[in-house]
């Protein structure tokens, strides 16, 4: 197989307040991550990718960073940390951390004294007495007031000031972050919003034909995507770089394709994560779509689930067609990406609204707790978990996605689809996705019926194939065409 880890690497997502709580305080922490990681070892996963657990007053749980390169006492401390570091790797899992640039939170040092008045501080974020008409991802208007007359900007929560990427403290800033973590052994970055950063120069009203929509930050365009954004991880990179093994970089850059390709190469971020099956609808031809999109501009990175989407059986309907997926992204060439409690096929969970935490819900009535539900396991969650799993939660633990995804990994591992390899796409009158590489045939029944499989070896199927050999609607298999 060509090319580096992370270009065929599976990375499996960890959600840490709702992975596995080692104190039984009911929030999941780092104690109880290093002692489940025999459980994503076990996967076959190559790395497991953090979300922010770094000191944070939690107002979006942990993407509203106050200090950067400290642990939040809620999930444990730096001690903690260099443990579930230095186990990972006897694991052979790599480590990669989330880094937040975009925004800050409120009760950040910096933020606080430009709050209080500091001059200086406040050129390090945006303040203004003319607010433009910029709307917030998170719903209402995407500015605070201040206190005294000006307001800052917040294009996500009030409490998650966006830093001012134009003024030239900002750049080093993360810089120092950046050596921080690589320094103690972290393996890559995960960038938070890695499109954001500098806004429009001057911060400009929208333009008339602009209307943006809600949680899509892509659809304000003077308030991500621009020129100078890319060129911020031409200095990140050779900070990567200058480690031994070299550090990867994966950027949340929520665009298309095409677009997103500016942010990676051999100088810029290794990957930008690809949101294709994410938005995509259970339907033969937008799959077709949205693989061949992304496959025209590698690297490319699979992803179905994270922590800010419904989760695949709700969103596809069924337990069998997320099956499905968890074959398909495992079945193409590039890395794929597994969310926390994806092996256990866990559906979108409908939290009480009296239980919701997301603070989106209260701005826009967007809630991503659904698929935030701590995991089933047993011993994980001694006192009441931070949001409530339903009844009977527990019968996920024996989900037949668990050694799907085992047996999956596993022949991959054998198999090696090649990230360079070309992949052929077709979809046919009974809406039956193909894919083929080199190293085998991913074919997925998107219609109502059962469908044929080309002649080979079937390798792995997500559900029994039936009496006749057919692949049953909503499944997907893995077949090695005869030589
Ligand atoms: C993207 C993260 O995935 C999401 O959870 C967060 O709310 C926003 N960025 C803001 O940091």
């Amino acid at each position: 197989m060509t090319g580096d880890w992370w270009q065929s690497g599976v990375v499996y997502q960890v959600y840490p307040r709702s992975f596995a709580d080692g104190n039984g305080d009911g929030v999941g922490d780092l104690a109880g991550l290093t002692a489940h990681l025999g459980h994503i070892a076990g996967l076959g996963a190559d790395a497991i990718w953090i979300t922010p657990f770094q000191v944070s007053p939690q107002k979006d749980h942990g993407y509203d960073v106050s200090d950067y390169t400290d642990v939040d006492p809620l999930f444990g401390s730096l001690d903690d940390f260099r443990a579930l570091l230095g186990r990972a790797h006897e694991l052979g899992l790599r480590v990669i951390i989330d880094i937040v640039p975009n925004h800050c939170s409120s009760e950040h040092p910096i933020f606080r004294a430009a709050l209080a008045g500091d001059e200086s501080a406040r050129q390090r974020f945006h303040f203004t007495s003319t607010p433009n008409d910029w709307p917030s991802v998170f719903g209402g208007p995407a500015w605070e007031p201040a206190g005294d007359g000006t307001w800052y900007l917040h294009l996500y929560a009030p409490e998650q000031p966006d830093w001012n990427w134009r003024d030239p403290r900002t750049a080093p800033f993360f810089d120092d972050v950046l050596r921080f973590w690589f320094g103690l052994g972290v393996d890559g970055m995960r960038v938070d919003v890695a499109y954001g950063l500098f806004k429009a120069p001057g911060l400009p009203p929208l333009p008339p034909d602009v209307t943006p929509s809600p949680g899509r930050l892509r659809s304000n365009p003077l308030a991500c995507d621009q020129p100078e954004t890319p060129e911020v991880y031409r200095r990140w990179r050779e900070i990567a770089d200058g480690y031994d093994p070299p550090r990867v970089l994966i950027g949340e850059v929520n665009l298309e394709p095409a677009r997103a390709a500016r942010y990676t190469g051999p100088d810029r971020l290794h990957q930008a994560f690809a949101f294709g099956f994410v938005v995509a609808p259970w339907d033969a031809r937008a799959w077709l779509a949205a693989g061949t999109a992304l496959l025209e501009h590698p690297p490319v990175t699979w992803v179905a689930e994270n922590h800010d989407v419904v989760r695949a059986p709700t969103r596809y309907g069924t337990p069998a067609r997320a099956r499905a997926a968890l074959l398909t992204i495992l079945g193409l060439p590039g890395a794929a990406y597994l969310y926390q409690g994806q092996e256990y096929g866990l559906p979108e969970v409908d939290v009480p609204e009296a239980d919701r935490q997301d603070p989106a819900w209260r701005r826009s009535g967007m809630s991503r707790d659904g698929c935030r539900v701590p995991l089933p396991w047993p011993e994980g969650f001694a006192a009441p978990p931070w949001l409530p799993a339903p009844d009977g939660w527990e019968r996920y633990l024996d989900s037949p996605s668990l050694p799907l995804t085992r047996a999956a990994i596993a022949l991959r591992r054998d198999l090696r689809p090649d990230p360079a390899d070309p992949v052929e796409w077709s979809v046919d009158g009974d809406d039956r996705l193909i894919a083929r590489h080199r190293a085998f045939t991913l074919v997925v029944a998107m219609g109502a019926g059962p469908v044929p499989l080309p002649d080979g070896e079937v390798l792995i199927s997500s559900d029994p194939l039936t009496r006749d050999g057919l692949l049953p609607a909503g499944a997907a298999a893995w077949v090695r065409p005869v030589a």
